[in-house]
């Protein structure tokens, strides 16, 4: 996969709650870029679509040092960015169309999302891991990716926990079909399409599938789709 080695290779810290984060749905306060570029939260791009999403991104105190990056000819119907934690990158490639959610908690984190993709309707929930999308991925309406599932599975016997946060990868060149979930380690092969409401929750090694079902299989080789 194309992006996956810089997605992957970044630490992951353990925790899933460190202090000085707010709890989910609890900020204390919010540093607005456009009004109040504070902490060292940046936000770089130029046009009318960045502009817009200046306005619909927050850094939630006491974040600081992170950044977000649009790139040229960015077009949305409306996409919220938040952003709490330290040192994390939310980059978006030239010629993009993306209106939802992008949600990032953690440090050092990178969100990636490759050149003229379009998404609509996306949430994306990084937290405590990255998610890297390629070039050229088609996200239909009402798609979820999440790299952590937030709340904390332990082994009673062994004292560990089961259910740690892992990024979440696309190749590039990839369909995520309406309604579909990529949740926690997720990896999608370049060319490969994401069946309507499936749940990817493993690596898949082989491009230019369908993926398809609960959880997802490869339902199909050899294919190549249309835009
Ligand atoms: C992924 C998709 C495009 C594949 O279409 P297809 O190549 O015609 O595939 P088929 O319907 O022939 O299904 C192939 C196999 O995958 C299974 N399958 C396909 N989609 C599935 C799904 N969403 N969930 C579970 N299984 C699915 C089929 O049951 C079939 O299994 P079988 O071989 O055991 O009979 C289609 O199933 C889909 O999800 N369409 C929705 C597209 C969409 O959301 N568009 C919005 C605009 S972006």
């Amino acid at each position: 996969m194309s992006n996956s080695d810089e997605i992957l290779e970044e630490p992951t810290p353990v925790a899933s709650v460190r202090p000085g984060l707010p709890r989910p749905g609890r900020p204390r306060w919010i540093y607005h870029p456009a009004l109040i570029p504070r902490r060292g939260n940046r936000f770089e791009g130029r046009g009318l679509g960045a502009a817009w999403l200046r306005l619909t991104t927050l850094f939630y105190g006491p974040s600081s040092d992170n950044l977000v990056k649009v790139g040229r000819k960015f077009r949305t119907k409306g996409l919220v960015i938040t952003v709490a934690g330290a040192g994390n990158r939310v980059e978006i490639g030239d010629d993009v169309s993306f209106s939802g959610r992008i949600e990032v908690r953690g440090f050092g984190l990178t969100v990636k999302i490759g050149d003229r993709c379009d998404a609509k309707r996306t949430r994306i929930i990084a937290a405590d891991a990255g998610v890297g999308i390629g070039d050229d991925c088609l996200i239909a309406a009402g798609v979820h990716i999440r790299t952590s599932d937030m709340h904390v599975i332990v082994d009673r016997a062994g004292g560990e926990r089961v259910n740690p946060p892992r990024a979440v990868v696309v190749g590039t060149g990839v369909w995520i079909a309406g309604e579909a979930a990529l949740l926690k380690g997720a990896g999608v092969p370049d060319g490969c399409v994401v069946g309507f409401r499936s749940v990817v929750t493993q690596v898949f090694d082989e491009t230019d599938c369908v993926l398809a079902g609960v959880p997802a299989r490869v339902a199909r080789r050899g294919i190549a789709w249309t835009r």
